[in-house]
Parts: C-alpha cells; structure tokens; sequence
C-alpha cells in the first residue's frame, strides 16, 4: 500500500494539524509505503514572502520528524523537489471541468477569509490531486477539511481514464474518525487564521494561557456541567487515557470541579504528551545537517517514482 500526504508550510503547526495529519499519517507509515511532503507550491497561494516561506518549510519538516515520522520509513520530502508534479497538473487541468473547481469549498472559504483570488488558488485542488496521482497513492491520511479535495481528485483520475485509457490508481482518504474536527480555544474549528490555535511546540507560558483561556459557559463551581459542548473535554480526550477520561467526564457530570481546575488538568496532560517530541526536537536541532539529508534522500525517492508515473502518463496523452 501507497500512502500520501502533504501539510503546507503555513506557519506552526498546532494540535489540530497533529490530531487530524501528523499523527494518522505517523501511524500509517509502518503499513506501506510513505511519502509525506511540504506543500511549498500550495503555499504561494496564500504566502508571498520567500523567507518565511523557507524557514516554514524547514520549521514542518523538523515538527514532523520530531513528532515521530521516520525517515527510515516514510519519504519526507519538499513538494517543489518534485516539479514533474506541476506538469500533471496542467494535464489534469485540461480535462478538469469549471463547474467541479467552482463548488470546491476550500476556494470559497479562503476567498470569504480575505485570501486574494488568484488563478493558482481556484487550481489548488488540481495541483492536489496532481500530487497525489503522481506518486499511485492508495491511501491519504487528513483531516475532514480535505475531504473534497480527495473526491475532486477522484474525479479527475476517472476522467483521465475513460479518456485516456487506465492510468491512475482510486485513492483513498483516510479520515480519524475519532478526531474529525479539533476544536480551537474558541470552539470552533482550530485553525491558525481563526487564531485559535494551541501549537504543538508552543512555549510553556503561552501554551498554559491559551488552554486557560478555552471558552467556556458559566456554570458555577458546584454545578453539574454540560460534557456534549465542552472544549475542555474534547481536547482532554485526544491525550487522556480511557480510564482518564472516563473519571474526568464523571466529575463533570457530579459537579464540585470549576473550569479553572479542568483547564489545569488539559494542560498538564497536553504538556507531557509533547514531552518526548519536544526532546526529539531539540536533538535534532543539534544535528545541523539532518533534515537537509532527510529531505534530500525523501526528494530522491519520491523523484523515482514520480518520473516512472509521467512516462506512462505523456505515453498515454500523446506528449
Ligand atoms: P492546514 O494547516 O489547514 O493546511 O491543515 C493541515 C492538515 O491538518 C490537513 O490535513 C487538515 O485537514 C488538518 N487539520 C487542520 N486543522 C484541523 C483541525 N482543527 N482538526 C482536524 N484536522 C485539522
Ligand atoms: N491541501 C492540504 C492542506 O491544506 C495540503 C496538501 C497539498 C495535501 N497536497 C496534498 C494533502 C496531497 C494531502 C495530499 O492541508
């Protein structure tokens, strides 16, 4: 099995990124093939500052190994080392239909959140679906958000094929279930441009003020409490155990526990959890030369396959 999947390099990445990517993507890489990248062409749609936008690059690539992606296994790799990817999307996009890029909703979203239009964002998903049929991918672990995106790509890898004849595998999303929206400190959708977001290797004081500061109602101290729209809950349910969340959503329902004293608990919890990764982060920082080898040998393998795909794909065309 084939697995994909890309982030963009948007900033830093928080724990609505970990539970819904990182941390499928990290436990399908012992089931198949890998290839996990940094979506730095994507990233031009919305991010027009060349620094930043390499820093950032680096910045994901050394969360996703620190967080346990194993170069070993997976193929880690920058989107832009593989060019061929941009040649199978203007492919794709001769045969991708206005009216299925008209109802995408990501475009739409990004639009209503004051992104600038550009031809290059209304073609983002086909530059999606170009990355993931590029490499014959089976499966692709993300998050609800990108559900679309991989039904658009379906439909463009059945065109291509009842125009051309068989050239792409079906991929499959891979969607946790149990995680399929993370909130953010406000309850909705955790999102860095919502700017509720509690990042993965956020400093300590920043990171015990943002879960301190989780919206909630204002239920007194000693009042049974309402479990169905709790934030806390739900994030302490990501990192607690079973048996952790079972007692927690008890003393929920009796009363007798503020809000304040439950924050405290998702904190604790949260910041250990990181624990180790945020040791991993910071041996890997040691080691200057490591992720350039790591993405260098991932662009290498993603290349050889890449290229294997393109020559059946331009047979297949006519090119
Ligand atoms: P983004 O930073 O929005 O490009 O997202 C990168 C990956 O993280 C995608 O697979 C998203 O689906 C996933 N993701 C982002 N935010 C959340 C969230 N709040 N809950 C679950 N998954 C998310
Ligand atoms: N659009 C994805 C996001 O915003 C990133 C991405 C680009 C991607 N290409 C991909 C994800 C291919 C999976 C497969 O999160």
């Amino acid at each position: 099995m084939r697995i994909l999947s890309g982030i963009q390099p948007s900033g830093v990445l928080h724990i609505g990124n970990y539970f819904g990517m990182m941390q499928p993507a990290i436990a399908l890489q012992a089931q198949g093939e890998a290839f996990y990248f940094i979506a730095d062409y994507h990233a031009l749609t919305s991010l027009r500052d060349p620094k930043a936008l390499r820093e950032n690059s680096r910045r994901v690539a050394l969360d996703f190994l620190a967080c346990g992606l194993d170069p070993e296994r997976a193929a880690l790799f920058r989107q832009s080392d593989v060019p061929q990817v941009t040649e199978l999307a203007w492919i794709l996009s001769t045969v991708a239909p206005m009216g299925l890029l008209e109802r995408a909703h990501s475009y739409k979203d990004k639009i209503a959140r004051g992104i600038a239009s550009s031809a290059g964002l209304f073609n983002y998903p086909v530059l999606m679906a170009a990355d993931i049929l590029i490499y014959d991918s089976d499966a692709v672990p993300v998050g609800k958000d990108q559900k679309q995106h991989i039904e658009i790509t379906r439909d463009l890898a059945v065109k291509m094929n009842e125009t051309f004849g068989q050239i792409f595998k079906l991929p499959e999303p891979r969607i946790h279930t149990a995680t399929e929206v993370v909130p953010g400190i406000d309850g909705q959708k955790m999102s860095k441009s919502y700017g509720n977001n509690i990042d993965i290797f956020g400093a300590e004081k920043e990171t015990r003020k943002r879960v301190m500061s989780i919206v909630t109602d204002s239920t007194p101290v000693e009042a049974p409490k309402d479990l169905a729209r709790s934030t806390i809950f739900e994030l302490y349910s990501l990192f607690a155990t079973k048996n952790e969340i079972a007692e927690m959503r008890e003393r929920f329902q009796k009363g007798g526990t503020g809000y304040g004293d439950f924050k405290k608990e998702l904190f604790e919890k949260l910041w250990l959890y990181f624990a180790p990764m945020r040791k991993r982060r910071e041996e890997i920082l040691a080691d200057k030369s490591y992720i350039d080898n790591v993405l260098s040998r991932g662009a290498k393998r993603a290349n050889e396959v890449a290229d294997v795909v393109m020559k059946r794909v331009r047979a297949a065309v006519g090119l």
